[in-house]
């Protein structure tokens, strides 16, 4: 049997910019209601969940389902992945029966690993890397009330994590201005970080009014990830001076906009006034994720 040709969507670089803006245009028709199709009738996504999820897994599962499609929830504690079953051995037995896999997991690695053996498109719902559709989902958000990215400022404020290398890795491929504040030691991974660099404006600072000095949007993301719990302590001594508070959005853009892929810590990185403020997007940005991974799973399993 001739191998099936497929394509993964495991960072944002996969796609092309002209991909991607192909992308927004119709996450953006999913959004207003224009599109009404149903590519993934009769198709099934697989969705593996090594980690919690509220929005990842309501959205993908209500958006496969929209979609005319189906989407099953796999979690450690009931399949024989969480007992040691190999990864790619997963990925070969599901590819037998899904038309595409999201996970969620730790390690990068494993998703390539994962990618590697599968024979169906496979689909990026966070690893410790990277969390390239809730970029996407970001940028949808800064579409909508900004009208684009095209000569803005974006600024990051906290851990360099997988949310900021994926901030990166969409400049790299969009071109717009990015700022990073974190504290020494949390800084992004360096090979993102340098590509993003080798094409457009990336700048990283230890002083968040700077980053956030005529931003307009600014962003930012919890201090200790998952899987990073035990490092809590630690990490709010880290990231003292760090919060996204009024006085910081005050050094932005008067129009600018605050976004936080969520779930979020009021009182740690953001306070509450900012996030449940005049300027806060973040409850469009949760709902944009419906839309783009729609859009994702469109144009990869439709
Ligand atoms: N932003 C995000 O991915 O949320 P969940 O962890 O709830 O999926
Ligand atoms: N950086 C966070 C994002 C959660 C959606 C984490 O990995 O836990």
């Amino acid at each position: 049997m001739p191998v099936i040709q497929h394509r993964d969507f495991l960072a944002i670089p996969d796609f092309s910019r002209e991909e991607l803006l192909n992308l927004f245009d119709l996450a953006e028709a999913m959004r207003t209601g224009a599109y009404t199709e149903k590519p993934l009738a009769g198709k099934s996504l697989a969705m593996i969940f090594m980690k919690p999820s509220t929005r990842t897994r309501v959205s993908f599962e209500v958006g496969a389902w929209q979609l005319g499609g189906h989407a099953l929830f796999l979690s450690p504690r009931d399949i024989q992945l969480g007992r040691g079953e190999p990864i790619a051995d997963t990925a070969r037995v599901l590819s037998r029966y899904v038309d595409g896999i999201m996970i969620r997991t730790f390690a990068h690695a494993e998703i390539e690993e994962l990618a590697k053996h599968a024979t169906v498109p496979v689909i990026n719902g966070l690893t410790d890397l990277l969390h390239p559709c809730q970029i996407l989902a970001d940028l949808q958000t800064v579409r909508q009330h900004l009208g684009g990215w095209e000569g803005k400022k974006i600024a990051w404020i906290g851990d360099g994590n997988n949310m900021a290398n994926s901030w990166l890795n969409a400049a790299y491929r969009l071109g717009f201005e990015l700022a990073i504040a974190c504290p020494e030691g949390y800084d992004p991974d360096a090979s993102i970080l340098a590509r993003a660099q080798g094409a457009t404006k990336v700048t990283v600072t230890r002083d968040p009014a700077e980053a956030a000095d005529g931003a307009h949007v600014v962003n930012t993301d919890v201090w200790a990830s998952m899987g990073q719990e035990e490092e809590q302590k630690i990490r709010e001594k880290a990231f003292a001076g760090y919060t996204v508070d009024n006085a910081l959005m005050k050094r932005a853009s008067r129009d600018a906009i605050f976004l936080h892929c969520l779930p979020a810590h009021r009182g740690e990185e953001v306070a509450a006034e900012v996030i449940d403020g005049p300027q806060s997007r973040v409850w469009d940005e949760a709902e944009n994720r419906l839309h783009i991974q729609k859009a994702i799973m469109a144009v990869l399993m439709g």
